[in-house]
């Protein structure tokens, strides 16, 4: 298995054959998320079975609230852009169902349609290395400090076509919950920066204005240029990241019809 690392080391390209996985390859897949944050495999041809089958290596499949599955596969979530939409869904910097109690691990998107290469990128942010790269000074500040995240936060008007067309009724205001801004993955020891200008409303216990300061700095260093790389998606590619280790973004640059198949782990 080969393990090609992407610009500034965020992200690696894998080359395996998913439909065929030992148990030495989940592990080396595993291993990989962790350090890299996220990782690619391209020509992957994976029916919805086979890509369950998968993604059930790495634990339990999490429920998505917000929308209706992928029909006879409701662990699947289809993240869908139509011909014409402007909305795009998830656009804006993120980590997934973060406004959970335990929000997913892990996130596995899967390419059924894609726009021409290079439209339509992802853009992955290590939280790893925006946390390495704040001060000391800064680090201690905010070691223990607590955010609120809301399914109501600011991303939340790029869910409202799908919501639309297969919702599942729960009112986004009722999706509220509180984590520690730093994390430490156990395995490797590495610490993250665990927020995201999508989901954050504010940090707990501190007046607003010191919130808001706090938050307006944490945004834009979190996605500094060199914390980033953008994939190019093409047809059958699967991308799996660690939602504590990266951020992510979906590029709104195109018109063509977009359709990823997505499964969250917890
Ligand atoms: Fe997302």
């Amino acid at each position: 298995m080969k393990i090609n690392p992407c610009k500034n080391n965020v992200g690696a390209i894998i080359d395996t054959d998913l439909k065929n996985f030992t148990k030495e390859t989940i592990g080396l897949i595993k291993d990989s998320v962790n350090e890299y944050g996220v990782i690619f495999l391209k020509n992957q041809k994976l029916a919805p079975r086979d890509y369950i089958n998968f993604a059930k290596q790495f634990g339990q499949l999490a429920d998505y609230p917000m929308l209706k599955g992928l029909e006879n596969f409701p662990e699947i979530t289809v993240v869908e852009k139509k011909p014409g939409e402007k909305i795009m869904f998830g656009e804006g910097w993120h980590t997934d169902s973060t406004y959970t109690k335990k929000p997913p691990m892990l996130t596995m998107l899967y390419s059924v349609k894609t726009p021409p290469k290079g439209k339509g990128n992802t853009r992955f942010a290590s939280q790893y290395l925006s946390y390495e790269n704040l001060d000391e000074e800064y680090k201690n500040k905010i070691k223990d400090l607590k955010a609120e995240f809301s399914a109501d936060g600011p991303i939340s008007k790029t869910r409202n076509n799908r919501t639309a067309e297969k919702g599942t009724g729960i009112d986004p205001k009722s999706l509220k919950a509180e984590h520690n801004i730093v994390r430490l993955n156990k395995i490797n020891g590495k610490k993250s920066l665990y927020l995201s200008p999508g989901h954050v409303t504010k940090i707990i216990g501190v007046n607003l204005k010191e919130s808001s300061e706090i938050l307006d700095y944490l945004f834009k260093h979190q996605i500094k240029s060199e914390f980033i790389y953008s994939f190019e998606w093409e047809p059958n590619c699967m991308a799996i990241w660690n939602n504590h280790a990266v951020l992510h973004n979906p590029v709104n640059d195109f018109d063509e019809h977009r359709v990823m198949y997505r499964i969250t782990i917890q």
